[in-house]
Protein backbone atom coordinates (compact mmCIF):
# COMPACT_ATOMS: atom_id res chain seq x y z
CA UNK A 1 0.00 0.00 0.00
CA UNK A 2 2.63 2.31 1.03
CA UNK A 3 4.61 1.88 -2.19
CA UNK A 4 1.20 2.38 -4.55
CA UNK A 5 0.89 5.32 -2.12
CA UNK A 6 4.57 6.47 -3.31
CA UNK A 7 3.87 6.05 -7.06
CA UNK A 8 0.82 7.99 -7.04
CA UNK A 9 2.56 11.12 -5.26
CA UNK A 10 5.74 10.66 -7.15
CA UNK A 11 3.40 10.75 -10.64
CA UNK A 12 2.34 13.84 -9.18
CA UNK A 13 5.14 15.46 -7.15
CA UNK A 14 8.99 14.14 -7.26
CA UNK A 15 9.17 13.42 -3.61
CA UNK A 16 11.43 10.05 -3.97
CA UNK A 17 13.60 12.21 -6.55
CA UNK A 18 14.11 14.83 -4.30
CA UNK A 19 14.80 12.90 -1.15
CA UNK A 20 17.15 10.87 -3.10
CA UNK A 21 19.02 13.63 -4.72
CA UNK A 22 19.31 16.35 -1.39
CA UNK A 23 19.07 13.12 0.88
CA UNK A 24 19.35 9.71 0.32
CA UNK A 25 21.72 9.62 -2.90
CA UNK A 26 23.64 12.47 -2.30
CA UNK A 27 27.38 12.08 -3.14
CA UNK A 28 29.11 13.21 -0.08
CA UNK A 29 32.81 13.19 -0.06
CA UNK A 30 34.32 9.93 2.12
CA UNK A 31 36.45 12.21 4.09
CA UNK A 32 34.21 14.23 5.99
CA UNK A 33 35.79 14.88 9.41
CA UNK A 34 34.18 16.45 13.14
CA UNK A 35 33.75 19.45 11.98
CA UNK A 36 31.00 18.19 9.42
CA UNK A 37 28.78 17.67 11.64
CA UNK A 38 27.88 21.62 12.53
CA UNK A 39 24.83 22.05 9.63
CA UNK A 40 23.13 19.42 10.82
CA UNK A 41 23.19 20.69 14.37
CA UNK A 42 22.41 23.73 13.01
CA UNK A 43 19.12 22.17 11.57
CA UNK A 44 18.52 20.21 14.44
CA UNK A 45 18.75 23.72 16.50
CA UNK A 46 16.21 25.52 13.68
CA UNK A 47 13.62 23.13 14.24
CA UNK A 48 13.90 23.32 17.81
CA UNK A 49 13.46 27.23 18.10
CA UNK A 50 10.57 27.28 15.96
CA UNK A 51 8.49 24.48 17.53
CA UNK A 52 9.28 25.92 21.28
CA UNK A 53 9.01 28.75 19.57
CA UNK A 54 5.52 28.18 18.45
CA UNK A 55 4.67 26.85 21.90
CA UNK A 56 6.13 29.81 24.07
CA UNK A 57 3.46 32.15 21.62
CA UNK A 58 0.25 30.40 22.95
CA UNK A 59 1.26 31.90 26.55
CA UNK A 60 2.88 34.90 25.98
CA UNK A 61 1.41 38.56 25.64
CA UNK A 62 3.24 40.52 23.20
CA UNK A 63 2.36 44.24 25.40
CA UNK A 64 4.23 46.39 27.71
CA UNK A 65 1.87 45.76 30.70
CA UNK A 66 1.72 41.83 30.30
CA UNK A 67 5.04 40.54 28.79
CA UNK A 68 7.09 39.99 31.84
CA UNK A 69 4.45 38.64 33.90
CA UNK A 70 3.43 36.22 31.06
CA UNK A 71 6.84 34.63 31.03
CA UNK A 72 6.74 34.12 34.63
CA UNK A 73 3.58 32.60 34.03
CA UNK A 74 5.03 30.56 31.56
CA UNK A 75 8.07 29.14 33.99
CA UNK A 76 5.51 28.40 36.69
CA UNK A 77 2.02 28.12 35.90
CA UNK A 78 1.54 26.68 32.33
CA UNK A 79 2.35 23.08 32.26
CA UNK A 80 6.20 22.28 31.07
CA UNK A 81 6.49 26.20 30.74
CA UNK A 82 9.58 26.16 31.93
CA UNK A 83 10.94 23.95 29.76
CA UNK A 84 9.56 25.08 26.67
CA UNK A 85 11.42 28.34 27.97
CA UNK A 86 14.93 26.80 28.74
CA UNK A 87 14.28 25.17 25.55
CA UNK A 88 14.21 27.72 23.30
CA UNK A 89 16.77 29.91 25.51
CA UNK A 90 19.57 27.57 25.64
CA UNK A 91 18.69 26.44 21.76
CA UNK A 92 19.72 30.82 21.08
CA UNK A 93 23.12 30.02 22.43
CA UNK A 94 23.54 26.83 21.24
CA UNK A 95 22.33 27.81 17.85
CA UNK A 96 25.53 30.83 18.19
CA UNK A 97 27.97 27.70 19.30
CA UNK A 98 26.85 25.20 16.05
CA UNK A 99 27.12 28.52 13.77
CA UNK A 100 30.58 29.95 14.72
CA UNK A 101 31.84 26.32 14.49
CA UNK A 102 30.27 25.76 11.38
CA UNK A 103 31.68 29.31 9.91
CA UNK A 104 34.92 28.45 10.89
CA UNK A 105 35.21 25.22 9.61
CA UNK A 106 34.42 26.77 6.16
CA UNK A 107 37.03 28.76 6.59
CA UNK A 108 39.40 26.54 7.30
CA UNK A 109 38.74 24.07 4.33
CA UNK A 110 38.13 27.18 1.63
CA UNK A 111 34.90 26.14 1.48
CA UNK A 112 33.97 29.85 0.24
CA UNK A 113 36.06 29.68 -2.29
CA UNK A 114 35.24 29.08 -6.23
CA UNK A 115 32.25 27.90 -7.09
CA UNK A 116 31.05 28.14 -3.25
CA UNK A 117 30.80 32.11 -3.00
CA UNK A 118 26.68 31.63 -3.26
CA UNK A 119 26.90 28.97 -0.83
CA UNK A 120 28.56 31.35 1.51
CA UNK A 121 26.59 34.45 0.85
CA UNK A 122 23.41 32.66 1.41
CA UNK A 123 25.33 31.54 4.86
CA UNK A 124 26.22 34.84 6.09
CA UNK A 125 22.53 35.79 5.18
CA UNK A 126 21.51 33.43 7.16
CA UNK A 127 24.11 34.70 10.39
CA UNK A 128 22.83 38.51 9.81
CA UNK A 129 19.17 37.47 10.03
CA UNK A 130 20.25 34.90 12.99
CA UNK A 131 21.09 37.87 14.44
CA UNK A 132 18.20 40.35 13.93
CA UNK A 133 16.25 37.42 14.98
CA UNK A 134 18.09 37.06 18.35
CA UNK A 135 18.08 40.78 19.06
CA UNK A 136 14.12 40.95 19.08
CA UNK A 137 13.58 38.04 20.63
CA UNK A 138 15.85 39.13 23.52
CA UNK A 139 13.11 41.75 24.28
CA UNK A 140 10.20 40.03 24.39
CA UNK A 141 10.96 38.64 28.03
CA UNK A 142 10.88 42.42 28.76
CA UNK A 143 13.29 42.18 31.78
CA UNK A 144 15.78 45.48 32.39
CA UNK A 145 18.28 44.08 30.30
CA UNK A 146 16.20 43.42 27.01
CA UNK A 147 15.14 47.04 27.45
CA UNK A 148 18.50 48.44 28.26
CA UNK A 149 20.49 46.46 25.14
CA UNK A 150 17.88 47.61 22.86
CA UNK A 151 17.88 51.40 23.38
CA UNK A 152 21.81 50.74 23.29
CA UNK A 153 21.60 48.91 19.80
CA UNK A 154 18.64 50.98 18.28
CA UNK A 155 20.48 54.25 19.32
CA UNK A 156 23.10 53.17 17.14
CA UNK A 157 20.83 54.20 13.81
CA UNK A 158 20.94 58.04 15.74
CA UNK A 159 24.34 58.34 15.24
CA UNK A 160 23.51 58.27 11.35
CA UNK A 161 24.14 61.88 9.57
CA UNK A 162 20.40 63.47 8.42
CA UNK A 163 17.76 60.82 8.76
CA UNK A 164 19.57 59.48 12.42
CA UNK A 165 16.79 60.58 14.69
CA UNK A 166 14.11 60.25 12.39
CA UNK A 167 15.00 56.25 11.28
CA UNK A 168 15.65 55.53 15.55
CA UNK A 169 11.93 57.25 15.70
CA UNK A 170 10.73 54.70 12.71
CA UNK A 171 11.99 51.74 14.42
CA UNK A 172 11.22 52.19 18.03
CA UNK A 173 7.36 53.18 17.19
CA UNK A 174 8.01 55.59 20.07
CA UNK A 175 10.16 58.14 21.39
CA UNK A 176 11.31 55.66 23.77
CA UNK A 177 11.54 51.65 23.74
CA UNK A 178 7.95 51.18 24.32
CA UNK A 179 5.21 48.56 24.00
CA UNK A 180 4.86 49.70 20.50
CA UNK A 181 7.97 48.72 20.09
CA UNK A 182 7.96 45.32 21.70
CA UNK A 183 4.64 44.66 19.49
CA UNK A 184 6.67 45.20 16.54
CA UNK A 185 9.98 43.23 17.11
CA UNK A 186 7.00 40.00 18.31
CA UNK A 187 5.94 40.59 15.01
CA UNK A 188 9.19 40.20 13.32
CA UNK A 189 10.44 37.65 15.29
CA UNK A 190 8.01 35.07 15.41
CA UNK A 191 6.41 35.59 11.60
CA UNK A 192 8.44 37.53 9.41
CA UNK A 193 12.45 36.35 10.47
CA UNK A 194 11.75 32.86 10.91
CA UNK A 195 10.34 32.62 7.41
CA UNK A 196 12.91 34.56 5.65
CA UNK A 197 15.32 32.01 7.97
CA UNK A 198 14.03 29.05 6.72
CA UNK A 199 13.86 30.40 2.82
CA UNK A 200 17.56 31.32 2.93
CA UNK A 201 18.44 27.72 4.67
CA UNK A 202 16.51 25.90 2.15
CA UNK A 203 18.35 28.18 -0.87
CA UNK A 204 21.50 27.65 1.38
CA UNK A 205 21.24 23.84 0.65
CA UNK A 206 19.92 23.77 -2.96
CA UNK A 207 22.87 25.88 -3.86
CA UNK A 208 25.12 23.18 -1.59
CA UNK A 209 24.01 20.54 -3.51
CA UNK A 210 24.68 22.52 -7.10
CA UNK A 211 28.62 22.67 -6.93
CA UNK A 212 28.46 19.78 -4.20
CA UNK A 213 30.54 19.52 -0.90
CA UNK A 214 34.25 20.93 0.20
CA UNK A 215 35.95 18.27 2.25
CA UNK A 216 38.69 18.61 4.52
CA UNK A 217 41.46 18.42 1.62
CA UNK A 218 39.62 20.74 -0.65
CA UNK A 219 40.10 18.20 -4.03
CA UNK A 220 37.50 17.75 -6.44
CA UNK A 221 36.11 15.04 -5.67
CA UNK A 222 34.65 14.40 -8.81
CA UNK A 223 38.05 14.13 -11.08
CA UNK A 224 38.70 11.63 -13.29
CA UNK A 225 39.98 8.72 -11.72
CA UNK A 226 42.37 6.39 -14.22
CA UNK A 227 41.59 5.40 -16.76
CA UNK A 228 37.70 6.34 -16.85
CA UNK A 229 37.10 9.98 -18.03
CA UNK A 230 34.99 12.61 -16.47
CA UNK A 231 32.09 12.27 -18.98
CA UNK A 232 32.28 8.17 -18.77
CA UNK A 233 30.96 8.44 -15.14
CA UNK A 234 26.79 8.87 -15.87
CA UNK A 235 27.41 5.55 -17.77
CA UNK A 236 27.99 3.33 -14.11
CA UNK A 237 25.11 4.49 -11.53
CA UNK A 238 26.47 6.29 -8.30
CA UNK A 239 26.71 2.78 -6.39
CA UNK A 240 29.01 1.34 -9.37
CA UNK A 241 30.95 4.63 -8.98
CA UNK A 242 32.07 4.62 -5.21
CA UNK A 243 31.59 0.68 -4.74
CA UNK A 244 35.60 -1.22 -4.95
CA UNK A 245 34.58 -2.27 -8.37
CA UNK A 246 34.70 0.92 -10.22
CA UNK A 247 36.00 3.34 -7.68
CA UNK A 248 36.04 6.23 -9.86
CA UNK A 249 34.82 9.32 -7.24
CA UNK A 250 35.73 9.82 -3.87
CA UNK A 251 32.38 10.36 -2.60
CA UNK A 252 29.63 7.74 -0.82
CA UNK A 253 25.81 7.95 -0.64
CA UNK A 254 24.84 10.30 2.10
CA UNK A 255 22.45 7.95 3.67
CA UNK A 256 23.31 5.67 5.58
CA UNK A 257 27.01 6.46 6.12
CA UNK A 258 26.42 10.45 7.15
CA UNK A 259 23.05 9.46 8.70
CA UNK A 260 24.93 7.75 10.51
CA UNK A 261 27.81 9.72 11.90
CA UNK A 262 25.27 12.71 12.24
CA UNK A 263 23.00 10.77 14.78
CA UNK A 264 26.09 10.08 16.81
CA UNK A 265 26.86 13.81 16.26
CA UNK A 266 23.09 14.64 17.02
CA UNK A 267 22.84 12.34 20.67
CA UNK A 268 26.43 13.57 22.09
CA UNK A 269 25.16 17.16 21.09
CA UNK A 270 21.43 16.55 23.22
CA UNK A 271 23.03 15.40 26.10
CA UNK A 272 25.11 18.30 26.17
CA UNK A 273 22.54 20.58 25.17
CA UNK A 274 20.47 19.05 27.89
CA UNK A 275 22.73 19.02 30.64
CA UNK A 276 23.16 23.31 29.96
CA UNK A 277 19.00 23.28 29.72
CA UNK A 278 18.11 20.84 32.85
CA UNK A 279 21.37 22.28 35.15
CA UNK A 280 22.57 25.20 34.09
CA UNK A 281 19.89 27.43 31.59
CA UNK A 282 21.19 30.72 33.15
CA UNK A 283 24.54 29.40 31.72
CA UNK A 284 26.54 31.24 34.65
CA UNK A 285 25.08 34.74 33.68
CA UNK A 286 26.02 34.75 29.83
CA UNK A 287 22.68 32.80 28.38
CA UNK A 288 20.77 34.86 30.94
CA UNK A 289 21.30 37.74 33.06
CA UNK A 290 21.25 38.63 36.16
CA UNK A 291 19.17 42.48 35.44
CA UNK A 292 16.35 40.38 33.44
CA UNK A 293 14.71 38.78 36.32
CA UNK A 294 13.86 42.26 36.51
CA UNK A 295 10.80 43.62 34.82
CA UNK A 296 12.31 46.68 32.07
CA UNK A 297 12.39 49.99 33.62
CA UNK A 298 13.22 53.17 32.02
CA UNK A 299 14.56 54.92 34.59
CA UNK A 300 16.83 52.32 36.06
CA UNK A 301 19.88 51.38 34.01
CA UNK A 302 21.07 48.32 34.91
CA UNK A 303 25.01 49.25 36.83
CA UNK A 304 26.53 47.03 33.36
CA UNK A 305 25.13 46.91 30.30
CA UNK A 306 26.16 44.32 28.34
CA UNK A 307 24.87 42.22 25.26
CA UNK A 308 24.09 38.13 25.69
CA UNK A 309 27.93 36.67 24.80
CA UNK A 310 27.46 35.57 20.79
CA UNK A 311 27.25 39.39 20.44
CA UNK A 312 30.09 40.10 22.15
CA UNK A 313 32.84 40.33 19.55
CA UNK A 314 30.98 42.98 17.57
CA UNK A 315 29.58 44.91 20.43
CA UNK A 316 33.71 45.55 21.41
CA UNK A 317 34.32 46.64 17.95
CA UNK A 318 31.57 49.27 18.54
CA UNK A 319 32.93 50.19 21.90
CA UNK A 320 36.54 50.67 21.13
CA UNK A 321 36.13 52.98 18.75
CA UNK A 322 35.20 56.42 20.39
CA UNK A 323 33.09 57.99 17.46
CA UNK A 324 29.80 56.60 18.04
CA UNK A 325 29.22 57.10 14.05
CA UNK A 326 32.84 55.22 13.10
CA UNK A 327 31.63 52.49 16.18
CA UNK A 328 28.71 51.53 14.34
CA UNK A 329 30.02 51.44 11.01
CA UNK A 330 33.38 49.27 12.21
CA UNK A 331 30.33 47.20 13.54
CA UNK A 332 28.85 46.56 10.44
CA UNK A 333 32.02 46.59 8.40
CA UNK A 334 33.50 43.54 10.41
CA UNK A 335 30.07 41.51 8.91
CA UNK A 336 30.75 42.93 5.90
CA UNK A 337 34.49 41.80 5.88
CA UNK A 338 32.84 38.65 6.00
CA UNK A 339 30.62 38.33 3.21
CA UNK A 340 33.58 39.32 1.19
CA UNK A 341 35.74 36.78 2.15
CA UNK A 342 35.33 34.36 -1.39
CA UNK A 343 37.33 38.29 -3.12
CA UNK A 344 39.51 38.77 -0.18
CA UNK A 345 41.12 35.22 -0.22
CA UNK A 346 42.49 35.00 -3.77
CA UNK A 347 44.38 31.74 -3.82
CA UNK A 348 43.40 28.93 -5.25
CA UNK A 349 44.15 25.79 -2.81
CA UNK A 350 41.33 25.56 -0.38
CA UNK A 351 42.31 23.51 2.94
CA UNK A 352 44.51 24.58 5.50
CA UNK A 353 46.50 21.75 5.24
CA UNK A 354 48.02 22.90 2.10
CA UNK A 355 47.92 26.58 2.38
CA UNK A 356 51.69 28.46 3.34
CA UNK A 357 52.24 29.03 7.06
CA UNK A 358 51.40 32.12 7.02
CA UNK A 359 47.83 31.83 6.37
CA UNK A 360 47.51 28.98 9.44
CA UNK A 361 48.88 31.58 11.36
CA UNK A 362 46.68 34.44 10.40
CA UNK A 363 43.42 32.16 10.49
CA UNK A 364 44.99 30.97 14.20
CA UNK A 365 45.44 35.44 15.11
CA UNK A 366 41.57 35.64 14.03
CA UNK A 367 40.43 33.23 16.05
CA UNK A 368 42.08 34.33 19.11
CA UNK A 369 41.35 38.30 18.43
CA UNK A 370 37.40 37.04 17.98
CA UNK A 371 37.36 35.16 21.27
CA UNK A 372 39.11 38.46 22.77
CA UNK A 373 36.29 40.28 21.40
CA UNK A 374 33.97 38.27 22.81
CA UNK A 375 35.05 38.23 26.06
CA UNK A 376 35.74 41.53 26.28
CA UNK A 377 32.26 42.55 25.13
CA UNK A 378 30.63 40.80 28.42
CA UNK A 379 33.06 42.64 30.81
CA UNK A 380 33.07 46.59 31.77
CA UNK A 381 34.72 48.98 29.42
CA UNK A 382 38.82 49.78 31.73
CA UNK A 383 41.28 51.74 29.90
CA UNK A 384 43.01 48.30 29.63
CA UNK A 385 40.27 46.01 28.17
CA UNK A 386 39.98 48.92 26.13
CA UNK A 387 43.15 48.44 24.57
CA UNK A 388 43.36 44.77 24.22
CA UNK A 389 39.84 45.48 22.07
CA UNK A 390 41.50 47.57 19.93
CA UNK A 391 44.43 45.83 19.11
CA UNK A 392 41.96 42.82 18.89
CA UNK A 393 40.05 44.62 16.48
CA UNK A 394 43.02 45.49 14.18
CA UNK A 395 43.71 41.65 14.49
CA UNK A 396 40.53 40.91 13.34
CA UNK A 397 40.30 43.35 10.10
CA UNK A 398 44.26 42.58 9.52
CA UNK A 399 42.95 39.04 8.97
CA UNK A 400 41.51 39.81 6.09
CA UNK A 401 44.12 42.29 4.57
CA UNK A 402 46.87 39.99 5.22
CA UNK A 403 44.70 37.34 3.01
CA UNK A 404 44.06 39.78 0.19
CA UNK A 405 48.29 40.74 0.10
CA UNK A 406 49.68 36.80 0.82
CA UNK A 407 47.11 34.97 -1.35
CA UNK A 408 47.79 36.60 -4.59
CA UNK A 409 51.31 34.32 -5.03
CA UNK A 410 51.10 31.85 -1.88
CA UNK A 411 53.62 28.98 -1.87
CA UNK A 412 51.18 26.33 -1.36
CA UNK A 413 51.93 22.23 -0.97
CA UNK A 414 51.39 20.05 -3.32
CA UNK A 415 47.26 19.24 -3.71
CA UNK A 416 47.01 15.07 -3.73
CA UNK A 417 44.62 14.28 -6.61
CA UNK A 418 42.30 12.72 -4.58
CA UNK A 419 40.95 12.62 -1.64
CA UNK A 420 43.21 10.76 0.66
CA UNK A 421 41.71 10.39 3.96
C1 LIG B 1 20.72 28.17 10.36
C2 LIG B 1 21.96 28.15 10.03
C3 LIG B 1 22.60 27.20 9.08
C4 LIG B 1 22.21 25.95 8.71
C5 LIG B 1 20.98 25.18 9.18
C6 LIG B 1 23.19 25.44 7.78
C7 LIG B 1 23.14 24.19 7.19
C8 LIG B 1 24.15 23.63 6.45
C9 LIG B 1 24.25 22.24 6.09
C10 LIG B 1 23.24 21.14 6.52
C11 LIG B 1 25.38 22.07 5.37
C12 LIG B 1 25.93 20.75 4.83
C13 LIG B 1 26.60 20.01 5.96
C14 LIG B 1 27.88 20.65 6.40
O1 LIG B 1 28.72 20.93 5.54
O2 LIG B 1 28.04 20.92 7.62
C15 LIG B 1 26.00 23.37 5.22
C16 LIG B 1 27.17 23.64 4.51
C17 LIG B 1 27.78 24.87 4.44
N1 LIG B 1 27.42 26.02 5.12
FE1 LIG B 1 25.79 26.23 6.32
N2 LIG B 1 24.16 26.39 7.57
C18 LIG B 1 23.84 27.48 8.35
C19 LIG B 1 24.57 28.65 8.46
C20 LIG B 1 25.73 28.94 7.73
C21 LIG B 1 26.51 30.14 7.87
C22 LIG B 1 26.20 31.28 8.83
C23 LIG B 1 27.57 30.04 6.98
C24 LIG B 1 28.69 31.00 6.69
C25 LIG B 1 28.58 32.24 6.55
C26 LIG B 1 27.44 28.78 6.30
C27 LIG B 1 28.31 28.31 5.33
C28 LIG B 1 28.31 27.02 4.82
C29 LIG B 1 29.29 26.50 3.87
C30 LIG B 1 30.47 27.29 3.25
C31 LIG B 1 28.95 25.16 3.64
C32 LIG B 1 29.69 24.17 2.72
C33 LIG B 1 30.79 23.56 3.51
C34 LIG B 1 31.60 22.55 2.75
O3 LIG B 1 31.09 21.92 1.82
O4 LIG B 1 32.79 22.45 3.10
N3 LIG B 1 26.33 28.14 6.78
N4 LIG B 1 25.24 24.30 5.91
Amino acid sequence: MLANLMAWIDKRLPLTDAVNKHAGQYPAPKNFNFWYVFGVLASVVLVNQLLTGVWLTMSYEPSGEGAFASVEYIMRDVDYGWLLRYMHSTGASAFFVVVYMHMFRGMMYGSYQKPRELLWIFGMLIFLVLMAEAFMGYLLPWGNMSYWGAQVIISLFGAIPIIGDDLTLWIRGDYVISGATLNRFFALHVIAMPLVLVVLVFLHILALHEVGSNNPEGTDIKKPKGSVPLEEHSKFTFHEQYTKKYDIVDAIPFHPYYTVKDLVAIVIFLIIFSWVMFFNPEGGGYFMEAPNFEPANGLKTPEHIAPVWYFGPFYTILRVIPDKLLGAVGMFSAIIVLFLLPWFDRGTVKSIKFRCTAHTVNLAQFVICFIALGILGTLPSTPVYNLIGTIATFGYFGFFLALWVYSKNEKTKPVPERVSG
